[in-house]
């Protein structure tokens, strides 16, 4: 297992970074005061709730209440681990990651370094393949014969694995650990090492950041398999990655639309054509992860499909997975081929314009999930209608609350002859497991939030979160200790934190707090914060708060006190306590 990653590097880290860099290379964001503002990227909105503080290096929304640091933000945005995104950051600003030696890890190196040596070799071995594909003549009739462009084959960085067991091994010599974890080589039974591609047209795929992790190599002609493909590494899982993504992020920064082919001659073909926000899951069906890749990224999804009866079986499975992805500024659509073609076929012999003009005419989600419910049931009898009815509320039941839920059980209502209001309560997604706070609907947080209360030290805790130097209102914190409040532990940790690290700011110290117990206090009461409020109107509730606690803190002290008092002696420590909180609380009062 890799070591930790000291909390001192992510203190620097994310003083180095600037959230605002981060987000507004992703999200564009406009200046709002001292804020900077953007329309919500985890939850659809028309009006702008997403704001972006610089002072704190925190983001947080209003409308669903997502909220974080640099590193959640691209652990969100992103769809990366925890580890991911501090190494992504740290990349951005030319850092190193260290990670601690833990017990027991002494000897072998942390994973993640392994990993980053690795991508190199990948990406070095991509650019052997391309020096390859000029020489290989038999690799340039190929793509003469599939009509493909040398712009396109460049663009895509297309190769060539030359004839040879152990051509990688010469060309990287001593790095065979690496090959092997990058799936380019094979141990045979006799221990020996060969290549795993040979005599292939070479396809680099790359993850949504640009690097490479698998690749995808064709025969030359007939030949089986037709494809081979990289094995699943640390590097490279099929379900997550898309074939084309970078290469149509790259080419156009605001997509509109992303359209998910079957092949790598499709996503190129349709490039070379043009349409240049093709992807291509990697021989597997189309996943969650993959469809919440996608909706990060473009509003509007279209598949395309064999029309087939596989490609049919294809679609219907897309379907049910995009279900819980469903919003109502979402659209997905399928597009059926003509049989026997395929895009890259279709579009050399229809052209790019004919091409684009199809999507008219492909189907709605909602259609297509109508017309299937209709051919798979007879509405003509009872029950008929009854199982039409069934099928529908179990796939409903994954689709989150929306106008267009209501829009398709008010068909089914016509269908089954029942009302809509009394399917709707049958309907309702009960428990949507792995949805996150950012995609749920704003109310449904609100409610969460109204039942933490907000008392004294929670306010104190969250006005240290929201604005750290607010300690400089607390003398003598260490006093605190005393006071037998529920929830003090944490507000003497963010003390300790700030007085350690004066000047810490509000994404440095959630990121102090992730996944310790108080994470979702924290996550509450920075909420509470929000619209943010004017810096003198927050010292004065936090002043009023701290006062709050003490006198608090005092009467239960004070209370214990009594209490012990009347069942036992109190030794002169204690009955100094005493005298001086009543003088005290007399004082406060
Ligand atoms: P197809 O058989 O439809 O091939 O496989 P294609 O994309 O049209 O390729 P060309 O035009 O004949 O060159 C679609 C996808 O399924 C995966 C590949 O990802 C391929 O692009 N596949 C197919 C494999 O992984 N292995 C195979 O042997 C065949
Ligand atoms: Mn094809």
């Amino acid at each position: 297992m890799a070591g930790r990653i000291p909390k001192e590097f992510i203190d620097h880290l994310l003083a180095k970074v600037d959230i605002v860099d981060v987000i507004n290379n992703r999200v564009p964001l406009k200046k709002h005061g001292r804020e900077f503002m953007a329309c919500c990227p985890f939850h659809s909105e028309k009006t702008p709730s997403f704001t972006v503080s610089p002072n704190k290096q925190f983001y947080h929304c209003f409308g669903c209440g997502v909220h974080g640091s640099a590193i959640s933000f691209l652990m969100e945005y992103e769809n990366l681990e925890y580890v991911e995104a501090i190494e992504l950051l740290a990349r951005s600003q030319g850092l190193d990651v260290p990670y601690e030696q833990s017990e027991g890890t002494k000897t072998t190196p942390s994973q993640p370094k392994a990993q980053l040596d690795t991508y190199t070799l990948m990406e070095q071995v991509a650019q052997f393949y391309q020096h390859q594909l000029p020489q290989a003549s038999k690799a340039q009739d190929y793509l003469a014969l599939r009509g493909l462009s040398t712009e396109i084959t460049t663009r895509f960085q297309l190769g060539y694995a030359p004839e040879g067991w152990d051509i990688l091994s010469k060309a990287f010599p001593n790095q065979t650990a690496r090959l092997l974890e990058g799936g380019l080589q094979i141990k045979n039974d006799k221990g020996r090492y060969y290549d795993r591609f040979r005599e292939r047209l070479m396809f680099p795929i790359r993850d949504r950041r640009g690097r490479v992790i698998g690749f995808g190599g064709r025969v030359l002609g007939e030949g089986t398999p037709k494809y081979l493909n990289s094995p699943e590494t640390p590097l490279f899982h099929k379900g997550r990655e898309l074939y084309g993504f970078f290469e149509a992020r790259q080419h156009t920064r605001q997509l509109e639309r992303l359209i998910v082919v079957e092949g790598y001659m499709d996503v190129i073909a349709l490039a070379q054509f043009g349409i240049n926000y093709a992807v291509a899951t990697l021989g597997t069906a189309t996943t969650p992860e993959h469809i919440q890749r996608l909706f990060k990224t473009v509003p509007e999804i279209i598949f395309c499909f064999d029309g087939d009866r596989a490609g049919k079986q294809a679609a219907w499975r897309a379907l049910e997975t995009c279900l819980p992805e469903l919003r109502d500024d979402r659209e997905v659509r399928f597009l059926f081929l003509p049989q026997g073609d395929d895009p890259d076929s279709l579009v050399r012999k229809i052209g790019t314009t004919a091409f684009e003009e199809l999507y008219a005419k492909a189907l709605g989600l909602s259609e297509y999930l109508l017309s299937h419910l209709k051919a798979q049931f007879n509405v003509a009898t009872m029950e008929g209608r009854a199982h039409l009815e069934h099928a529908a509320l179990n796939l409903l039941e994954k689709v989150p609350e929306s106008a267009f839920k209501g829009q398709v059980l008010a068909e089914v209502g016509k269908l089954t002859q029942k009302h809509a209001l009394l399917l709707r309560s049958n309907a309702s997604a009960t428990d949507n497991g792995k949805q996150t706070q950012a995609l749920r609907p704003a109310h449904s947080v609100k409610n969460t939030e109204q039942s933490i209360k907000r008392t004294p030290l929670r306010l104190v805790i969250a006005g240290l979160l929201y604005e750290p130097s607010l300690i400089r209102y607390m003398d003598n914190p260490e006093q605190l200790v005393r006071f037998p409040i529920p929830g003090m532990d944490l507000l003497l940790t963010l003390v300790e934190i700030i007085e350690e690290q004066p000047h810490i700011v509000t994404a440095g110290l959630a990121e102090r707090l992730r996944n310790t117990e108080h994470e979702s206090l924290i996550a509450k009461a920075l909420t509470w914060l929000n619209p943010p409020i004017e810096l003198a109107v927050l010292e004065r509730e936090f002043i009023d708060s701290l006062h709050q606690v003490r006198r608090q803190g005092m009467e239960r002290q004070l209370e214990q006190l009594v209490h012990r008092a009347q069942t036992s002696e109190l030794s002169a420590q204690e009955q100094h306590d005493l005298s001086s909180l009543l003088a005290e609380i007399h004082r406060v009062k």
